[in-house]
């Protein structure tokens, strides 16, 4: 989605705001913009189509433009093709109202034509000009920048991180947002505004997480917050724990590869955080035993990755805590008319917290009187705001749009949730918890271990580079690796791929199956491989082309197969955790090798704020 970063204060604004916008690459754009307020209080503005790079140049490196108060933006084309004339900062006709913004007015159609039947001229597609034009409107009838924001904000329907520069307010930025990510910062002598914590974490560590429908008001002073009705409203800030390095690259070639390798440590920091005496410590959530043995059921809800971590915990959770477990795709859950009798307890994973669909379908559950709980990475998200309970994990930032931490150590904590659960309602011995939780300690040892096969990986990769279509089979918790790894491949290798329940195969889908066509079979469940190695010699009699990656001690496999990747043996709960490595390298390295941009793949954002 968009990135937006806005600064005033006592340095030149201009290179700080791109240098800002440059660690919010991460969440795609197409074109870049900038506007700042300059010496002779005029406001100057510079948009570029394409890469961050292109305004960099024109500005030279924001050198150009003096000025020490202005905002930027990367824009993810919603309305209006991605050009300079549709790139933000946009403006009212006297360029004396300038804003950038980031998510979606769904109404501005009418908004418009009012507008228009009062005499406002339109140049580019964007809602955000319209955005614009509704703040200068409100802004002419009362003269006043925040009275201007509210009725904004009581017109526009949508999802919105607004920054406005007045004229008449110079060294100042205005802004407001619903439902889309807004962090302020501030320091002696200068205040920030961002999309996302990286941008500005260079600059300060206090941050404070804006609500939905508060306005800001930086100054060189600081950052005042509003309600709509525009009364002062005391905000407590937060200190990011994690430095800016976390979110630079260092020294690896793309930020996935980097996040493939720091997940021992990751799966570590989670463990070490919430496993207490042996004991999975979830006092932090607020889930009491008596709470949880009171429950019928557990409903699973997210996104993509997130989605994909529900069901390897549905089969965890039902196994283990004999609990039965349902997992929803958020973006079709929020628009069920679910049977809730408020007896369920459900767990909305994200990474960002800021996934529109699945911060909708938390709302949607909250208002059936659910108990809520989220499963966040992001510190102060409005998901982890919103639920009632939250679990963070540890993954610290993730900057890849491929997610491979954040996937780890919510697949982790999904495991603690699971022992948690199970331990409350007397599901399991003391001797297996005991010895499921040694297992768990010992998960970031073995994924070490999964990592150093990676050239065998990076050879086979180079191997099947071109081919056209990827299978992925399993089944149970195989299964949800190869949903995972299907998604990984595709996501970034742009082949396409399709993972498929192993036993479902022949009821259709084998008919795809073609002379060289690759399935790759995931053999960690022992109960289940002979099954799947049938499925596989199914697929190979009609002439595919296999690959199949199992635990150490899987002995049946299928013959002919063309590559055999081994990860340690583990307890089978936990396999996801060690399968899932060796397919984030391997669609990793299909990536690079097909010259793709990694980090960045075309027509993704890292955080999906619209619907
Ligand atoms: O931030 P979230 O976890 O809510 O994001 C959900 C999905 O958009 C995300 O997992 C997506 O599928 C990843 N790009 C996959 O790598």
């Amino acid at each position: 989605m968009c990135g937006i970063v806005g600064y005033t204060g006592g340095r030149q604004a201009a290179p700080i705001i791109l240098d800002g916008l440059g660690k919010l690459e991460y969440r795609g754009y197409d074109s870049a913009g900038i506007a700042v307020s300059g010496a002779r209080g005029q406001i100057d503005i510079v948009k570029a189509k394409g890469k961050l790079k292109v305004l960099d140049t024109l500005t030279e490196g924001g050198k150009r433009l003096d000025g020490l108060c202005g905002i930027g933006h990367t824009r993810w084309a919603t309305h209006g093709e991605p050009s300079e004339n549709n790139a933000h900062p946009h403006c009212n006709t006297e360029k004396t109202i300038v804003a950038v913004h980031n998510g979606i007015i769904e109404n501005y159609s009418p908004l418009k034509e009012k507008l228009v039947r009062r005499g406002y001229t339109f140049y580019s597609d964007t809602d955000t000009e319209v955005a614009t034009k509704l703040v200068d409107y409100y802004y002419k009838k009362h003269g006043d920048p925040l009275k201007a924001l509210s009725e904004f904000a009581l017109h526009a329907r949508g999802s919105y991180a607004l920054a406005v520069l007045f004229k008449d307010y110079a060294g100042e930025i205005f802004a407001i947002r619903k439902d889309s990510p807004m962090v302020v910062g501030y320091t002696d002598g200068g205040a920030y505004l961002a999309s996302d914590v990286p941008a500005i974490l260079k600059y300060t560590r206090n941050i404070y997480y804006t609500d939905n429908q508060e306005i800001v008001r930086l100054s060189q002073d600081g950052a005042v917050f509003y309600n709509l009705d525009g009364e002062q409203i005391e905000k407590e800030y937060t200190v990011i724990s994690w430095n800016a390095e976390a979110a630079e690259k260092g020294g690896w070639e793309h930020f996935m590869l980097k996040e493939i390798h720091e997940q021992p440590e990751v799966v570590s920091n989670t463990l070490n955080y919430y496993i207490q005496d042996g004991r999975a410590d979830l006092s932090e959530l607020n889930l009491s035993d008596e709470y949880l043995r009171g429950i019928d059921s557990i409903i699973i809800t997210g996104c993509g990755s997130a989605y994909h971590v529900g069901v390897v915990a549905q089969y965890i959770i039902e196994d283990l805590a004999r609990i039965p477990v349902r997992v929803e795709i958020a973006s079709e859950f929020r628009y069920r008319n679910p049977v809730l009798t408020g007896r369920e307890l459900v767990v909305v994973i994200s990474q960002s917290g800021e996934t529109a669909d699945s911060l909708a379908a938390l709302r949607g559950v909250k208002e059936h009187g659910v108990k809520t709980l989220a499963l966040v990475n992001v510190l102060g998200s409005s998901i982890a705001r919103e639920a009632d309970s939250v679990f963070y994990t540890k993954a610290g930032p993730e900057i890849s749009v491929a997610t491979t931490k954040a996937y780890s150590a919510q697949l982790v904590s999904m495991y603690l949730l699971a022992l948690k659960i199970a331990e409350a309602r007397g599901a399991i011995d003391g001797v297996y918890y005991n010895k499921l939780t040694s297992e768990l300690s010992a998960l970031p040892g073995k994924m070490k271990e999964v990592l150093e096969n990676k050239s065998a990986v990076q050879k086979f990769a180079s191997e099947i580079m071109d081919r056209g279509d990827v299978f992925f089979i399993g089944r149970g918790i195989d299964y949800a690796v190869s949903i995972e790894s299907s998604l990984k491949l595709k996501e970034i290798s742009y082949i396409h791929s399709e993972a498929y329940a192993a036993g479902e195969l022949k009821h259709g889908t084998i008919s795809l199956i073609e002379e060289g066509t690759l399935v790759f079979g995931i053999l960690t469940q022992k109960a289940l491989a002979e099954k799947t190695v049938s499925n596989l010699v199914e697929t190979q009699s009609r002439g595919a082309y296999t690959a199949v990656l199992a635990s150490e001690s899987v002995q049946c496999l299928p013959k002919d197969c063309k590559a055999v990747f081994r990860i340690p043996d583990c307890d089978e709960h936990f396999s996801a955790s060690l399968a899932v490595i060796t397919m984030q390298l391997f669609a990793y390295y299909i990536s690079v090798l097909r010259g793709n941009d990694v980090d960045k793949p075309r027509n993704l954002a890292k955080s999906v704020t619209v619907e």
